[in-house]
């Protein structure tokens, strides 16, 4: 099994360390444009090889997409970060033109390959490279609502003073502040809804601080978080890697599926072997019905801003 990963800054190098420390691929390719930043990175990483017990070879390239030919999965994290202040959506004049080209030169040497989008605004990127790549659909995922997902399970445990692997929720929508929909309906801890426990006013103050998850963290860290990002994508390119057939919810091109064409959006998915294997189309409420439309409507409007 091999991995790309192209972008060897923070989210990259946390990705391609997470995807190690979990032994499931034979080999990881971080490639970066820095000059010997990308084979940095990798000569650090497998330096920790011994100490973290991993057996994956991790290797780096300075754009050299030859060294990424024959990859299984690859991850794009090219692009710029959003600094304190700024919306994923401000960063799409630089970035898309980098997620075009980086597209373009994955699937040039590896086409089969299944690529997992997280370079921002992600639903933006992920729609990007299916109108420029001749890849079916369940070959391109972008990566949010794992990680959205994450921070909304984080923020639950903290309310219900609980530790995090008793509790469950997911958010789907766009990967935006105001774009996701945290489904709070839904959200447990060990079984039982959330609103046995929380009244719904601090259901909803969990909501808030999980749509500006992200954002949070850009103002304390003075750039975008890495960690959970980089957690997020390992756990995607595992589910792949290893056929999981696990639940995530992922930017996907839909074609009706809750009532939106034409658009990627997070929605909940299985990811196997083929990539996205099946879009799960849940029920939702009408107010949640309506706050998906009303972030489709929003990564509509930066999906105009693409010169595609
Ligand atoms: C974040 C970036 C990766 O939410 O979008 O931290």
């Amino acid at each position: 099994m091999k991995v790309t990963v192209v972008g060897a800054g923070a989210v990259g190098a946390s990705c391609a360390e997470y995807i190690a420390i979990k032994d499931f691929a034979s080999e990881v390719v971080l490639v970066d444009i820095k000059e010997g930043y990308a084979e940095g990175k990798a000569m650090d990483l497998m330096q920790t090889a011994s100490l973290n017990g991993f057996d994956t070879k991790i290797t780096g390239t300075t754009g050299d997409y030859s060294k990424t030919a024959g990859s299984d999965i690859a991850v794009i994290t090219s692009g710029i970060p959003r600094k304190p202040g700024m919306t994923r959506e401000e960063l799409i004049g630089i970035n898309a033109g980098i997620v075009k080209t980086v597209a373009e030169n994955l699937v040039q040497h590896s086409p089969d390959v299944i690529l997992i989008v997280v370079s921002n605004p992600m639903d933006t990127m992920t729609y990007l490279a299916h109108k420029v790549l001749d890849l079916p659909k369940n070959k391109i995922i972008g990566m949010g609502g794992a990680l959205d997902s994450a921070r909304f399970k984080y923020r639950l445990a903290e309310a219900l003073e609980a530790p995090i692997s008793d509790v469950d929720g997911m958010v789907i929508g766009g990967h935006s502040d105001t774009g996701m929909v945290p489904l709070t309906r839904l959200a447990t801890r060990n079984s039982v809804n959330v609103s046995e426990f929380l009244s719904q006013e601090r259901i909803d103050q969990v909501a808030e601080e999980t749509k500006v998850g992200g954002a949070t963290l850009t103002k304390l860290l003075g750039t975008s978080a890495w960690y959970a990002p980089g957690a997020a994508v390992s756990g995607l390119v595992q589910a792949i890697a290893c056929d999981l057939k696990k639940v995530y919810p992922c930017s996907t091109l839909l074609s009706g599926e809750y009532g939106l064409d034409d658009i990627c959006i997070g929605v909940p998915v299985v990811l196997g072997k083929n990539g996205i294997e099946k879009i799960l189309e849940i029920e939702l409420t009408d107010a949640e019905k309506a706050k998906m439309q009303e972030s489709a409507a929003g990564v509509r409007k930066v999906n105009e801003l693409l010169d595609v």
